[in-house]
């Protein structure tokens, strides 16, 4: 197993809105047999509230907060051993304090996808506040970036999802 996942199993899929860390997270853990969790998920999961509705009664701040302590949480499970793939929101490894927790516990895959086939993707629905606008989705996947490139892996994610799996069970991981 890779030294980063030694007794603390926990895969963080990161990646900007639409590059398939749900899809793909989902079938990574039923391949591996691990749990799955959906960071956004867990959040409305806790809070009771959905992701949009957070942003707009609370701001972004506090979501980015709330996203931290729910990652914080997936990762003291794994310190306890149980394994898990958790699908970030595209801003959770963009915030430094949640890079450096998986500095400790876990390690990160970038899914990497280019920005059109994103755009193509994400506005066919409409739930996300930051994908609102092609212009503000363009500039915040350039600013974000710099960020995804920390990751400890990198896939190239423009794929189907299943073959994205395929090409992270052959990552020296495991
Ligand atoms: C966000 C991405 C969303 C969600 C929230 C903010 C972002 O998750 O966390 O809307 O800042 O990029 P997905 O990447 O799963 O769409």
């Amino acid at each position: 197993m890779h030294l980063k996942l030694k007794g603390s199993p926990l895969i963080a899929l990161v990646g900007f809105m639409g590059c398939g860390k749900s899809t793909a997270g989902r079938l990574l853990a039923e391949r591996l047999g691990w749990q799955f969790v959906d960071l956004d998920e867990e959040i409305e999961r806790r809070t009771g509230r959905a992701v949009p509705e957070i942003f707009e009664q609370e701001g972004e701040a506090q979501f980015r907060q709330l996203e931290h302590e729910a990652f914080v949480e997936q990762q003291r499970l794994a310190r306890q051993g149980r394994a898990r793939v958790v699908a970030m929101g595209g801003g959770a490894f963009v915030e430094s304090r949640n890079r450096d927790q998986l500095e400790v516990t876990g390690l990160s895959i970038w899914l990497d996808c280019p920005l059109d086939e994103l755009w193509l993707r994400v506005a066919k629905e409409s739930h996300r506040p930051l994908a609102r606008r092609r212009e503000d989705f363009d500039r915040l996947y350039q600013q974000r970036l710099p960020h995804y490139r920390l990751a400890d892996f990198t896939v190239a994610a423009s794929d189907a999802p299943p073959r994205v799996v395929e090409a992270i069970l052959k990552l020296p991981l495991f």
